[in-house]
Order: C-alpha cells, then sequence, then structure tokens
C-alpha cells in the first residue's frame, strides 16, 4: 500500500479566538483535497521536545470552527533554542535543538505547520534555515506580525475590547467618573486604537505614542467644562508616560520573552483622580480579549489562510508565512517576519481619523 504523505501542525504562543478554525481548515483540506495523513503536535515547542503527538482525523476537527483556545494546547515558553529547564529554584536554559529536529524528522512530514505569532513564528523560521520544512499562519489577538495586515484573533479581541468600552460608557455616564479600560496588545496599540475608535473613547494611550498625564488631565477638564461629565480612557497595556517607563506586571523567567505587561490602567486612574477631582476607575480586560468564540470575520480568515497554507505546502513552498495584503493572500518569507513585532506607524490613518472627530492621544 502507497505511504501516505504527512503534514504536522502546533500552536504556539498565548491562545486566541480562531486558532481552532484554522486546525480545522489545515487538518479538512490535507485530508480531503490531498489525501495526506495530518499529525497534532501538543502544546507547541514543548511537544516537539518532548515527542508529544497525536493523529488528527477528520472527526477531530469536526465542530470546532467556533471554538476558543487551542484543540493541541500552546505553550509560551517552549523555544527548542533556548529551553527552560528547572534545577531547584534555578532556571537554566539549553540548546534542545537537536533533539527537536531529531523528533521531527522521525515523524517523517512533508512540512510542519506553525501556527503562532512572532515568537513562534521566529522560531519557526530558525527550524527552516536548520532544514525543516515550514509553513507558518499568523495567530495573535496583538496583530503585531510583519508582512501581514492582520492576524487572526485580532478582530475577535478589538470586538470583545469594544463590547467593554460600551459597557463602562453607561456606568461612566450615569457615576459622572472617569472610567479606564486597559486593553492588551503588548508593546503595539492595535487594540486600544482599533477598540478605542469603536468605542468611542475619549483617550487612546498607545505605546507608540508617550503620553503626557497633564494633557489627559486637561482633556478631562476641558471635557467637563462643556458639560461632559464623564471620560472614557483607553489605554493599551504597554503604554508609557513621556520619559517615563511601562509598568510590568510579572516576570516570566522561563519564557525568551520574559516581560508581562499591566497594570498602566491603575497608575493612571490615581493619577486623572488626583489631578482633576474627578471619581476614576480602572477595568483590566486581560484574558477576557483571549477567550470565547472567534469573530465571523475571525472563522473566515482563519479558513482562507489554513487552506491557503495546504496549497502552498502540495506546491512545496516552505519558509513561508501565509499573511494578508490588501484583499488578497500573500507569500511572506520567514525571514521579514523574524525581524520582529510590527507596531502602529505614527503615520496610520487611523491616528488620523481618530484625532479629527477629537480623540485625544495624550500627546
Ligand atoms: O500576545 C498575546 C498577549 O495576550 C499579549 O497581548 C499580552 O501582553 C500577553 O499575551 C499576556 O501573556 P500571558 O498569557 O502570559 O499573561
Amino acid at each position: 500500500m502507497k505511504k501516505k504523505r504527512r503534514i504536522a501542525i502546533l500552536t504556539g504562543g498565548g491562545d486566541c479566538p480562531g486558532i481552532n478554525a484554522v486546525i480545522r481548515a489545515v487538518t479538512k483540506k490535507a485530508i480531503l483535497q490531498y489525501d495526506m495523513e495530518v499529525i497534532g503536535i501538543e502544546d507547541g515547542y514543548h511537544g516537539v521536545i518532548h515527542n508529544r503527538c497525536r493523529k488528527l482525523e477528520y472527526n477531530d476537527v469536526s465542530g470546532i470552527l467556533t471554538l476558543g483556545g487551542t484543540i493541541l494546547g500552546t505553550s509560551k515558553t517552549a523555544n527548542p533554542y533556548r529551553y527552560a529547564i528547572k534545577k531547584g529554584n534555578k532556571i537554566e536554559f539549553k540548546d534542545m535543538s537537536k533533539t527537536a529536529i531529531e523528533n521531527i524528522n522521525r515523524l517523517d512530514i512533508e512540512c510542519l505547520v506553525c501556527i503562532g505569532g512572532d515568537g513562534t513564528l521566529g522560531i519557526a523560521y530558525k527550524l527552516f534555515r536548520d532544514g525543516i520544512p515550514v509553513m507558518g499562519l499568523p495567530k495573535t489577538i496583538d496583530n503585531d506580525i510583519r508582512g501581514t495586515d492582520i492576524t487572526f484573533g485580532f478582530d475577535s479581541a478589538v470586538y470583545i475590547a469594544t463590547e467593554g468600552i460600551d459597557r463602562i460608557h453607561t456606568t461612566a455616564q450615569s457615576h459622572h467618573r472617569v472610567m479606564i479600560l486597559e486593553v492588551m496588545g503588548h508593546n503595539a496599540g492595535w487594540i486600544a486604537l482599533h477598540s478605542g475608535i469603536a468605542g468611542g473613547g475619549d483617550i487612546i494611550l498607545i505605546p507608540e505614542i508617550a503620553y503626557d498625564v497633564d494633557i489627559i488631565a486637561e482633556k478631562v477638564r476641558e471635557r467637563n467644562r462643556k458639560g461632559k461629565r464623564f471620560s472614557i480612557v483607553v489605554v493599551a497595556e504597554g503604554a508609557k508616560p513621556k520619559g517615563g517607563d511601562i509598568v510590568i506586571q510579572r516576570i516570566v523567567k522561563e519564557s525568551s520573552d520574559p516581560i508581562r505587561l499591566g497594570g498602566i490602567g491603575f497608575v493612571l486612574g490615581e493619577q486623572i483622580e488626583k489631578m482633576t477631582g474627578i471619581e476614576t476607575r480602572t477595568v483590566v480586560m486581560g484574558h477576557l480579549q483571549r477567550g470565547g468564540s472567534p469573530t465571523p470575520f475571525d472563522r473566515v480568515l482563519a479558513t482562507r489562510l489554513g487552506t491557503k497554507a495546504v496549497d502552498m505546502i502540495e506546491n512545496r513552498e516552505f519558509g513561508y508565512m501565509v499573511g494578508v495584503k490588501g484583499d488578497s493572500l500573500a507569500k511572506v518569507p520567514l525571514k521579514d517576519v523574524a525581524k520582529g513585532p510590527r507596531t502602529v506607524p505614527l503615520g496610520d490613518p487611523l491616528i488620523e481619523a481618530a484625532r479629527s472627530v477629537d480623540t485625544c492621544f495624550g500627546d
């Protein structure tokens, strides 16, 4: 009997709505159109290092289109090139790439499909350089991957954050308060910018534009003078004051990117209340932005990206990420993706649009 062709899939980094939709798209198309076998690797690159994987059958991916999270599990710390090993209270980093590569080769696959953000895709590029045929798919709520206009998960996170803003709007109005909503996004302001505009935030603070708290306080006072006795501030977790620094929530020592942001909303809240005399409350959206069912947009995007990836594998085009450029899908070399995250350009038309409807960026 002819041996079946095989591919493997892993999901790395923070989860987000739409990952299962991509796993489904890749697996169904590979099985149905190209008669391939699909192996699911568990917990991102952990599974590669410890040989944890299982065969994905059609039925395993049927019914998961709308499901949040990832059926394969993920990891934000596993990096074969810098693998954290706990020794008592200490953590040592070891290069486990040789083991990872041997394990991948043993799977006898045509391609390793890596679904992830810039960290996961950066590792995928290293594996590609080390001889593994890989394909990347851009997953993150942060929308900060180079080479693509949009990542899946972002639209869902913006939807959730916008709902948060809508809900605090009414309570801010009723109580004549300043309400601050802190959103995720790592070092990029995409979620804050989009949800801030969608939710009509009066002040939007993003990492790319250092803010001046005096300007924020004056904006709140000015609104009060005009009879608007409440204000909504949408702040990205990575926002920082001019000449100041980010607020760190925790350090995850075993991670290659150890800083976890969070808490800027509370710092700002205290300052605004003190400076304006207006009662101020902070809400942190946190991981709510990563949970639940993907939006229709993300389900469609995930299906487009996943199925395109399988066609590229069939054409033996490896070392790419499938990205989005305008209305079309694009083949983006992983080499370019690995150059680092994509932040909001200062000339982004959305910033201009927001300014022209009286949104303050604190600058
Ligand atoms: O990259 C996704 C993301 O949710 C970021 O927006 C955030 O900074 C980070 O992950 C949070 O990480 P963790 O899940 O480790 O708390």
